[in-house]
């Protein structure tokens, strides 16, 4: 091992290593504080200044991160926050969690990492663990950051050090967090392994070790590649049980009772949130340029994608049903964000809904108590409106998109007209049966 490895692996043991999270979301927040609270002094780069001011003030932005966590960190001196990349040389260990989402073409766009890189790439000392955590192809760690970070003339594996571990937060998830959650880790040479393992196991309570980037890189692929296909696949259920008029939440719930060799998906009004839809294109965005279709990927894309238009198609046979159009009809949606009890509405399939039906002509309204504010395209901004008797008598359809378990579904039920539920969020609710349509 050379002195630069077993000196940093050191100040990592002692606690005197400084570390740095550039991007302070969803994933670099919660990382950050796990460090800090592991003892280690951590400074967040985040290019949005506001955030980088709100986390000096001791405030949180995530949800899944409590305020006093911040202001507890914050006090002690462990935890700060730039909005610039100034002085990344006094850091000894640098974790990049920026977004890395598609472009409209859906290719890869790693350009926030590319700007990451380039930025601390003239800065690099000898002595510093680099480790990319942000969601990407396999090869972007070794083709694109490798080269620029060294270009300066420092040499991977001997002067400094370079990993890639997939962040795997789940947003809402109270059991397992970024401290229980097993984290992967892949380095560039056995050296970088085996520093970037090092520092790991200080904060995270399990560490498996891979036996490169590469590998680290498509096991989070794997990860979010099998959710999408898997809802794929439990999505097309619920379209051949449609034709075969047989309800598809009692096939999947009865189908789940066996306890091995299955395992319960559940469909919806599309995919959400800043992985599953967006993560399997930059795996087989990557494989076309082997000339190779990635087959699963593409038509759990596509039945996925289509969701939103089964949901507009049962809403219009709901109301056809009596007697009335989209056009013109009042719909209140219940529940805009991704997923269940958590406030990020990124590529949330309430977006794509709301969309479609904005252009048959749809009178649109919302309730979520996660999202006080909606704003579709940048074009049209809803304002959340509150969930009474008087706002679920007037609307014409009630559409359950998001099933946020702070719902009181039976008097949603009791004070609407009809309900299109695409969660089976009423599935316990006795009174007024008739009324509910499922996906
Ligand atoms: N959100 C999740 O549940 C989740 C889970 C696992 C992995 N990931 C992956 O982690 C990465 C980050 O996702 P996220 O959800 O935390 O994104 P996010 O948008 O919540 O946070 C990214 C942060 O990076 C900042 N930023 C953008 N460009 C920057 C730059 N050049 N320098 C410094 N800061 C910059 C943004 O202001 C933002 O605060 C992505 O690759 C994502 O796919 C996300």
């Amino acid at each position: 091992m050379s002195k630069a490895a077993m000196a940093i692996r050191e100040r990592i043991s002692d606690r005197s290593a400084r570390i740095c999270v550039v991007g302070m979301g969803y994933v670099g927040l919660p990382l950050a504080i796990e460090f800090a609270k592991a003892g280690f002094r951590v400074t967040g780069i985040d290019v949005d200044k506001k955030k980088a001011a709100g986390i000096r003030a001791g405030k949180t932005h995530i949800q899944d991160v409590p305020a006093a966590d911040v202001r507890d960190m914050v006090k002690k001196r462990r935890l700060t926050a730039q909005d610039s990349y100034r002085g990344c040389d006094r850091f000894d260990v640098i974790l990049i969690c920026v977004p890395t989402p598609l472009r409209k073409t859906k290719d890869p766009d790693i350009s926030y990492i590319v700007s990451a890189v380039d930025q601390i790439g003239p800065q690099l000392r000898v002595g510093q663990l680099i480790v990319l955590e942000s969601t990407t192809y396999p090869g972007t760690t070794e083709e694109v950051m490798r080269p620029r970070l060294e270009q300066g003339g420092l040499k991977v594996g001997k002067d400094f050090f370079l990993a890639f571990s997939p962040e795997r937060v789940d947003p809402g998830n109270t059991t397992y967090t970024t401290h229980n959650t097993p984290k992967v880790v892949g380095g560039t040479t056995r050296a970088c392994n085996k520093v970037a393992v090092h520092l790991y196991r200080q904060a995270i309570e399990h560490v498996h070790q891979v036996s490169s980037t590469q590998v680290a890189e498509m096991i989070k692929l794997l990860e979010n590649t099998f959710r999408a296909v898997n809802i794929g696949m439990v999505n097309e259920i619920v379209l051949m049980c449609e034709k075969l008029e047989i309800d598809a939440w009692e096939v999947i719930d009865g189908a789940a009772t066996k306890p091995f060799g299955f395992m319960r998906f559940y469909p919806g009004p599309g995919i959400g949130g800043h992985c599953i839809p967006l993560d399997p294109h930059y795996l087989s965005w990557k494989l076309k340029t082997l000339n190779y279709s990635a087959r699963f990927i593409e038509l759990a894309s596509e039945i996925n994608g289509q969701m939103p238009q089964v949901v507009v198609r049962l809403a219009a046979d709901l109301l056809n049903g009596k007697k009335k159009s989209v056009n013109g009809s009042k719909i209140l949606i219940l529940g805009v964000t991704y997923k269940r009890d958590t406030a990020d509405v990124r590529e949330s399939p309430a977006l794509d809904v709301i969309r479609l039906l904005q252009q048959r002509g749809a009178n649109i309204s919302y309730h979520d108590p996660y999202a006080p504010t909606l704003s579709i395209d940048g074009k049209k901004t809803y304002r959340s409106s509150p969930l009474n008797k008087a706002v679920l008598s007037k609307a014409d359809l009630a559409l359950v998109i998001t099933d946020h378990s702070s719902f009181d579904y039976d008097r949603i039920v009791d004070g609407s007209s009809l309900i299109l539920d695409t969660r089976n969020a009423t599935r316990n609710v006795r009174r007024g049966r008739s009324k509910i349509r499922k996906l």
